[in-house]
C-alpha cells in the first residue's frame, strides 16, 4: 500500500483536464500512441462531441521512480455543476488532487468550488498552471492568484501543457512525493465507498469503489448498506484501460465489482459496500440520495409513440439512475411523462439521447423546479408541474428551492451582473476581490430563475468573462402565482408557469408577445391571452392568413410542387394541434426566449 496513490484532477470546465489526463496515461505507457484516441477517458460519443466529461471513471497507471514501482489511480471527475454530488464522491475516494488552472483564463468559479470540496476532504493539493504554451498565457499572474487562494508557495506550482507534454514528469513526481499513500486496515471489516457505476448491456451494473478498510475476495457475499441488498461478488478487479479481474483487493485500492445487478437504481453513488458476514460498524459518511431538481414534460409527437417513449426512458434509466419519469397527461399534449433531471445540462443530454439513440421525436415543455406547497393544516406536497398546483384557496404558502451561486468576474462587469442577478430575485450575500481586479460575487437566488435563460444572459452581458457555479442551499417561502396561457380561449396547460407575483404582469405580457412571434399565422385569428386565475392580464392577436405554399410555383414543375408540399408536411411534424390552433415545439419553450 505504501506505493499506492489515489488522485483526481479538478478544474474549471475546458481548463484541460482530459487532455492532461491523456498525457499522464501516455507517459506511464498505460495507453500507447496508437490506442490513444483523443481523450480516452471520455468514452461516450456525446461526451466527446461536447467535450465534457459527463460520468466519472477511474484508470490505473504503473509508474517507476528510481527503483520504486508505484501504482497510481486516477479518478476522473465530471466537470459540470449538475453532477457535483458525483464530483464530491470521486474526491472523497482520493488522497490528493491536481488543481488545474488555465494559464490564460485564471481561476474560475468551478476551480474554487471543486477546490473547497477537495479541502473539505483533506486532500493534498498539487496546483498546476496548464496551457502555458498559449500565446495568451499569463502564468505569473495566474500563479499569483493560486498563491492568494491556497496560501501555498510559488515553488509548489507546476507549469504544464497538456498539448506539448511540458510538466508531465514533474506532475508524476509530485504525485508520488506529495500525496500520501492511502491508510486503512486490510484486516478490518470490509468498507468500500461507491463513487460511480456504469451499465454494461452484457454484465449489468458495474460499480466502482475505493476500499477504505478490509479486503474483498472474488465470490464474497456483500451488502450495499443504503439499499440493504445483498449480492455475490461474481467478479472484482482493477480498472486499467479495460477491466482487469483480480482474486482479491485490499484497503486503499480502487476497483470494480460485477454482481449481476440489473438496474442502476440499486447502486447509489456515495453508498457503502460491506460484507454480509462481518459488516463494518458504520457506513462511510456523506451518503446522499441525489434528487432531481429540474422537471419538464416530455411528450411524443405521435400519440401512438407513448409506449415506445416509455421503453426508451426505461432503457436510459438503466444507466442513469438520476433520471426519473412518471406518466402524466396534458390536455394540450396528450399522454407523456414528467421527467426529473439533475439540472439543465442533464436535461439536454437526455433529450439528445432520446433522439439519437432511440429515434424518438418528442416535444418538451418548459423546465420548472420542484415546489413545496403547504396547505392550511401544515401538510406539504411536492409539486413538479405548475399545472399540478392546487386551487389558490387551498394553499397556505409555497416554498421554492434557493441556490447559493458564486460568480467570478472582472471589475468591469460587476454592474451588469448585479443588475441581472437582482432581476432574477437574487440576494447579494458577499462580494470580494480574490486577486488583482477579479471579484467573486456570491448570491442566493431561486433555482427557478436559473433554469430559465440565466446562463445565456450571464454569458452575453459579461462577454464570456464570468464563470458561474452553484449548489442547492435551502427552500424559502415565496409569493408565487400560476400564470396560464389561453389560445382562442382555451387554456394550454403545457404553457403554464409559476412566477413571482410581483413580476407576473410583465412576464405575462412578454409571453404573449413571444408566442405571437412563434406561432405561425393560420387561416383564422388566434387570440393569445395570459391569465392569473380568472383574470386576464395580457392579450395579443395573430391575424389570419391564407397560406398557399404552391402559389409561387407558377403552375410549372409538378415535382417541385410535390417537394414543397412534402416539406410543408414535415414542417408540421413538430407541431401540436391545440384546439383548432397548431403550435410548434419552439412555442412550448417560449419562456426560455423572453427578452
Ligand atoms: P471538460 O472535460 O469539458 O471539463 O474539459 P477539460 O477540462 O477536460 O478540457 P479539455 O482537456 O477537453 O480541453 C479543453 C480545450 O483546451 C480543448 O480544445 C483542448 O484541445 C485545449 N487544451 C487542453 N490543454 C491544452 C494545452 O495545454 N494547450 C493548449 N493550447 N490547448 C489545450
Amino acid at each position: 500500500m505504501k506505493n499506492l496513490r489515489n488522485f483526481c484532477i479538478i478544474a474549471h470546465i475546458d481548463h484541460g483536464k482530459s487532455t492532461l489526463a491523456d498525457r499522464l496515461l501516455e507517459y506511464t505507457h498505460t495507453v500507447e500512441g496508437k490506442d490513444l484516441q483523443a481523450q480516452v477517458l471520455d468514452d461516450m460519443d456525446l461526451e466527446r462531441e461536447r467535450g465534457i466529461t459527463i460520468k466519472s471513471h477511474a484508470i490505473q497507471m504503473n509508474y517507476v521512480s528510481g527503483n520504486e514501482q508505484y501504482v497510481l489511480n486516477l479518478i476522473d471527475t465530471p466537470g459540470h455543476v449538475d453532477f457535483s454530488y458525483e464530483v464530491s464522491r470521486s474526491i472523497a475516494a482520493c488522497e490528493g488532487a491536481l488543481l488545474i488552472v488555465d494559464a490564460s483564463q485564471g481561476i474560475q468559479a468551478q476551480t474554487i468550488s471543486n477546490l473547497y470540496m477537495a479541502i473539505d476532504n483533506n486532500l493534498e493539493i498539487i496546483p498546476v498552471v496548464n496551457k502555458v504554451d498559449l500565446d495568451s498565457a499569463k502564468p505569473e499572474e495566474v500563479e499569483d492568484q493560486i498563491v492568494d487562494l491556497l496560501g501555498c508557495d510559488h515553488s509548489d506550482i507546476i507549469r504544464a501543457s497538456g498539448k506539448t507534454g511540458l510538466g508531465v514528469p514533474e506532475i508524476l513526481e509530485a504525485i508520488i512525493s506529495r500525496i500520501p499513500a492511502p491508510d486503512g486496515d486490510p484486516e478490518a471489516p470490509f468498507q468500500a465507498l461507491i463513487f460511480d457505476s456504469v451499465f454494461n448491456p452484457f454484465r449489468g451494473i458495474i460499480a466502482y469503489y475505493k476500499i477504505v478498510n478490509g479486503t474483498i475476495r472474488r465470490g464474497d457475499f456483500v451488502k450495499f448498506v443504503s439499499t440493504g441488498k445483498e449480492y455475490h461478488a461474481d467478479e472484482i478487479g482493477v480498472l486499467k484501460l479495460d477491466m482487469a479481474p483480480q482474486q482479491q483487493l485490499s484497503a486503499g485500492n480502487v476497483g470494480y465489482i460485477i454482481s449481476g445487478i440489473k438496474t442502476s437504481r440499486e447502486v447509489k453513488v456515495g453508498d457503502t459496500i460491506t460484507h454480509v458476514d462481518r459488516p463494518c460498524s458504520e457506513a462511510i459518511a456523506g451518503f446522499e440520495e441525489v434528487k432531481p431538481m429540474v422537471f419538464a414534460g416530455v411528450y411524443p409527437i405521435e400519440t401512438e409513440d407513448f409506449e415506445n417513449l416509455r421503453a426508451s426512458l426505461e432503457k436510459l434509466q438503466l444507466n442513469d439512475a438520476s433520471l426519473t419519469f412518471q406518466p402524466e397527461s396534458s390536455a394540450a399534449l396528450g399522454f407523456g411523462f414528467r421527467c426529473g433531471f439533475l439540472g439543465l445540462l442533464h436535461m439536454e443530454i437526455i433529450q439528445e439521447r432520446l433522439g439519437r439513440e432511440f429515434d424518438m421525436d418528442v416535444i418538451t415543455t418548459v423546465p420548472n423546479v420542484s415546489y413545496r406547497v403547504f396547505d392550511k393544516h401544515g401538510n406539504m406536497t411536492e409539486v413538479h408541474n405548475p399545472s399540478g398546483l392546487p386551487e389558490p384557496t387551498l394553499i397556505d404558502h409555497i416554498e421554492e428551492p434557493y441556490i447559493r451561486a458564486s460568480i467570478i468576474t472582472v471589475a468591469d462587469f460587476i454592474g451588469p451582473i448585479m443588475t441581472l442577478c437582482l432581476s432574477k430575485r437574487g440576494i447579494l450575500v458577499k462580494q470580494e476581490y480574490i486577486s488583482g481586479n477579479r471579484m467573486e460575487m456570491t448570491f442566493d437566488m431561486p433555482l427557478g430563475e436559473i433554469v430559465i435563460d440565466f446562463y445565456d444572459k450571464l454569458k452575453s452581458i459579461s462577454k464570456g468573462y464570468a464563470s458561474f457555479d452553484y449548489h442547492l442551499h435551502d427552500f424559502r417561502e415565496s409569493r408565487l402565482v400560476r400564470l396560464d396561457i389561453l389560445l382562442n380561449g382555451e387554456s394550454v396547460d403545457a404553457l403554464s408557469t409559476l412566477t413571482h407575483a410581483d413580476n407576473a404582469v410583465g412576464f405575462g405580457r412578454r409571453m404573449c408577445e413571444k408566442l405571437k412571434e412563434l406561432i405561425p399565422r393560420q387561416q383564422f385569428d388566434i387570440a393569445i391571452q395570459a391569465a392569473i386565475g380568472a383574470k386576464i392580464i395580457a392579450r395579443e392577436t395573430i391575424k389570419a392568413v391564407r397560406k398557399d405554399v404552391t402559389a409561387k410555383c407558377y403552375g410549372g414543375d409538378i415535382s417541385r410542387k410535390r417537394k414543397l408540399l412534402e416539406k410543408q408536411k414535415k414542417g408540421k411534424k413538430r407541431m401540436k394541434q391545440i384546439g383548432s390552433v397548431e403550435v410548434p415545439q419552439k412555442a412550448f419553450l417560449a419562456v426560455l426566449k423572453l427578452d
